[in-house]
């Protein structure tokens, strides 16, 4: 059987093998530091945790890298402290993949939020945060050495998560600035014609990180068209499905179809859309059962404790206080962006919009001593040493031109995201 030819399932469920030699590459810097290895990070996150720990003398640090929600605590933290009497059973071992009653709690919360239709129960496993479905997911569904097309610029942990201990290759699909990076079948042709391994799935963030874009029906409906035609699985990763603030409307991958089939998989999680990356909760919905069994069997090494799981589903079993949350939220994170970029245009940075996320793309290429990574690299690096800004450089969303960066308006209240920008319009000014 070929590794495209209808097996929906095909992973050799072995002993996961830690491949070591993944990790040891991360254990030192392109300039021979050494690196944090756990998890192995790239160095705009370690410059953001060595930062955070360690006040800065002079001027205070700003971290514009961290895709988090930072806007919302005073909203959760009354609701949550009134989830807080837990029951005997939250103590106890359940089904690994969470309680019955937290996968019922779910498939109401989204069918009625964000999926556009209710799913089952059965249909849904809950894991420790997005990266451990991601992680799990990719081992039941790809064997190593096999491919997975990646629109760029991407988020960049799937890397981490798809490569390290599940031994794939990520095959980047190259989206050019010159139409604002949009996903086209032409691309995803490309992509798969020119790959040298067997490409088993295409994973797509929808709403889109880093561009903060919602993909239209119609573009979902290429996507599907696209992969069915393929005989590849995708997954939807919409981690940022209710975190949408602009004019247009998020719509799933479920509700573009009666029935998303056995190659398409939902990924979700609690880190973005309630603030809540700490509390490590995320989801897969998948209509294939096999797969469902599979991230099952797995599930005991990346379980949600039964205590996060009641605090969660107390939370979003309440109607009113989560159509209210996110009703804020989303005017929030609107008036953020609109802060961030007023003060953008007067600075004359230019930047692509967004509708979505806590983020937006820089395009800083005619700050660029010339058209290259390092001169990319030199940049974030002046803007971190110089004004103590941390901003995601594109070289680590993997895409394919230099130039670009994520700039997080959510991460920090609103005053210091402006005055992160200004810092970087003063540097800037001097180029
Ligand atoms: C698109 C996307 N997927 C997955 C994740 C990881 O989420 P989690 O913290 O739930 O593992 C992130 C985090 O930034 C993300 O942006």
């Amino acid at each position: 059987m070929s590794p495209n030819d209808g097996d929906i399932v095909t992973s050799t469920y072995n002993v996961a093998m830690f491949n070591t030699n993944n990790l040891k590459k991360h254990q030192l810097s392109a300039r021979g530091e050494k690196l944090l290895t756990s998890p192995p990070l790239p160095e705009y996150l370690q410059e953001h945790f060595a930062r955070s720990a360690k006040p800065a003398s002079t001027q205070e640090y700003i971290p514009m890298c961290i895709a988090e929600n930072r806007l919302v605590w005073d909203l959760l933290q009354p609701k949550m402290a009134d989830c807080r009497d837990v029951p005997h059973q939250a103590l106890c071992y359940d089904a690994m993949i969470g309680s019955q009653r937290f996968r019922e709690q779910l498939t109401r919360f989204m069918g009625r939020t964000f999926l556009g239709r209710q799913f089952e129960p059965e249909q849904v496993a809950v894991l420790a945060g997005a990266g451990s479905v991601l992680e799990i997911l990719f081992h039941v569904l790809a064997d190593p050495g096999e491919g997975v097309l990646v629109p760029t610029p991407s988020y960049a942990g799937f890397w981490e998560d798809l490569e390290t201990r599940d031994e794939l290759t990520i095959v980047p699909v190259h989206c050019s600035s010159s139409d604002g990076f949009r996903l086209t079948t032409e691309g995803l042709d490309r992509a798969l014609e020119e790959s040298c391994r067997p490409i088993r799935a295409l994973l797509v963030t929808s709403p889109n990180n880093p561009l903060g874009t919602v993909y239209s029906p119609e573009e979902i409906d290429q996507i599907l068209l696209w992969a069915e035609n393929a005989r590849i699985h995708v997954i939807f990763d919409e981690i940022y499905a209710l975190s949408v603030f602009g004019q247009r409307d998020f719509s799933s991958c479920s509700s573009v179809r009666t029935s998303i089939g056995e190659r398409v998989h939902i990924v979700w999680a609690f880190s973005k859309d309630f603030g809540a990356s700490g509390l490590r909760c995320g989801l897969l919905v998948s209509e294939n059962e096999a797969v469902v069994a599979a991230v099952d069997a797995l599930a005991y090494w990346a379980c949600c404790s039964g205590d996060t799981q009641f605090l969660l589903g107390e939370m979003i079993a309440d109607d009113a206080w989560v159509d209210g949350y996110v009703r804020e939220m989303k005017t929030r994170l609107a008036s953020s962006y609109d802060l961030v970029t007023a003060h953008l245009g007067t600075g004359d940075i230019p930047f692509l919009r967004a509708e979505a996320g806590f983020f937006l793309v820089l395009d800083l290429r005619t700050y660029l001593a010339e058209q290259t990574w390092d001169a990319e690299y030199r940049l974030w690096r002046r803007l971190l040493e110089e004004v103590n800004v941390n901003l995601t450089p594109g070289s680590a969303c993997h895409c394919g031109e230099p130039g670009f960066f994520r700039l997080c308006f959510a991460s920090v209240d609103p005053e210091r995201a402006v005055e992160g920008v200004d810092r970087i319009t003063g540097v800037l000014r001097k180029l």
